[in-house]
């Protein structure tokens, strides 16, 4: 936390907007986002391929936070949207995202999901498998329509990071495989449809990813495919999407290089290797989606109880937890936090931070360094942007938390906090 951050009183501020004021007026827990954070990122993710002088699209992979208000923030700033389901299909169409602009990811779409993407006119179509090729086939000609497709190929490459969001080695469920001459045998039957325009090819290599290497050769081996394309079936790709995973900083330890710093590699990667195949320079897409969100929001939370363990980190319980932020116990990932009223608060303790659900996993940091805390303190853990909300559930039958966009130092919720009655909405009473 910068200087910049903080406000006359010496509280945090986010967006402009007084953190405390922001627990106050809305409650906690609470998500908020600092909106110019996201449109920065967009924005300088646009600027190096415009430096670079290379056709793009910069995807946003709205699977790391999905809201109406959120889609308004990408098309606006003139990203495009990667959606993996109808919900998310749905929630960018009510925001009058663009949908030429969208493009759709999954390894099992249903058939119900392909009919909305083609009725819709969803600008791509990224087929994964054989199965979705003859879904695909059948529902366009159910609907005598055409549509744009990409092909996900499985690129073989192991991205060092958690096993669990590593995508892109050999034995990944999603994509077609190369080695086997799978990928070539999808690209026949596309092109043998008219009804799908084949508008080139996509890997993912995984998330969280700070190494340079494992980008380059996705790089690389997207183009090599393009150039056997070329040779084998005069196919010439004319877009190359290599996929998101560009690492951010969540602890003091972590040292990746800034997003768009690994996307102007993968620019001159991708330039080198087209120079030697004699293809014409295809344009470049990319798909960031923690990028984009995760160092844009905040989790605030109310300390309250406190367990102390002789000789061990006292547990420093907050009123949320796992059903808000599962990162931490699904993934061991590491947060910082700060105290929203002082967050340069001189270090007295370390503490476990834990969460209000009941499940001894429910711990949101294992060592957090604060300075001494008392019931009603709200502190603020930082990054929380992407896959939080996102994948935020309702154990326990807790409500999930409110989020709110906050700029020029006004804030406005743009998902509501859900109420005792939304917990119930769907239950039926059983007729026994
Ligand atoms: N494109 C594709 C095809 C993807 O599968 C993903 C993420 C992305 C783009 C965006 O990756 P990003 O830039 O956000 O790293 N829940 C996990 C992350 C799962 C990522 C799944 N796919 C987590 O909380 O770390």
């Amino acid at each position: 936390i910068t200087d910049q951050q903080l406000n006359a009183a010496g509280h945090l501020t986010i967006g402009g907007c007084d953190a405390l004021e922001l627990a106050q007026e809305f409650g906690t827990p609470l998500v908020v986002y600092d909106v110019q954070q996201i449109r920065q990122q967009i924005r300088a993710f646009k600027r190096v391929f415009e430096e670079n002088n290379v056709d793009y699209a910069v995807s946003y992979a709205s699977k790391a936070f999905a809201a109406i208000a959120m889609y308004q923030v990408v098309a606006a700033e003139g990203g495009h949207a990667d959606v993996v389901s109808g919900g998310e299909l749905y929630t960018a169409l009510k925001a009058g995202f663009p949908m030429t602009n969208v493009s759709f990811h999954g390894n099992n779409k249903s058939r119900e999901e392909l009919v909305m993407a083609v009725d819709h006119h969803v600008g791509t179509i990224m087929i994964d498998n054989f199965h979705e090729i003859d879904l695909l086939a059948a529902v366009l000609e159910e609907r005598n329509a055409t549509i744009n497709v990409m092909l996900r190929i499985t690129p073989g490459i192991s991205a060092h990071t958690n096993k669990y969001i590593q995508t892109g080695q050999v034995d990944s469920k999603f994509g077609f495989d190369l080695q086997s001459g799978q990928a070539d045998e999808a690209l026949a039957k596309v092109l043998a449809n008219p009804r799908m325009k084949m508008k080139g090819l996509h890997a993912h290599i995984g998330s969280q990813i700070f190494e340079l290497a494992g980008f380059e050769g996705v790089a690389k081996k997207l183009v090599e495919v393009a150039a056997h394309w070329q040779e084998k079936f005069a196919y010439q790709a004319e877009v190359i999407n290599v996929g998101g995973g560009f690492g951010i900083r969540y602890v003091k330890d972590d040292h990746p290089l800034a997003p768009e710093e690994f996307v102007d590699a993968i620019i001159k990667a991708i330039k080198n290797e087209i120079e030697q195949t004699g293809l014409s320079m295809p344009a470049i897409w990319i798909e960031p989606g923690r990028s984009i969100a995760g160092p844009a929001g905040y989790n605030l939370y109310t300390v309250g109880s406190r367990k102390d363990v002789p000789g061990l980190k006292p547990y420093v319980t907050v009123d949320g937890g796992m059903g808000d932020n599962i990162r931490p116990a699904l993934y061991e990932a590491q947060y910082e936090t700060v105290l929203a009223r002082d967050p340069q608060a001189k270090t007295i303790e370390h503490v476990r931070l834990a969460g209000k659900y009941c499940e001894s996993g429910d711990i949101l940091s294992q060592d957090q360094a604060l300075p001494a805390t008392k019931p009603g303190d709200v502190l603020a853990m930082l990054d929380t942007g992407a896959y939080g909300y996102s994948m935020a559930s309702n154990y326990n039958r807790n409500p999930r938390p409110a989020v709110v966009f906050a700029e020029n130092d006004k804030a406005q919720v743009v998902i509501k906090r859900e109420t005792l009655e939304d917990l119930i909405r769907l239950d039926e009473p059983y007729q026994q």
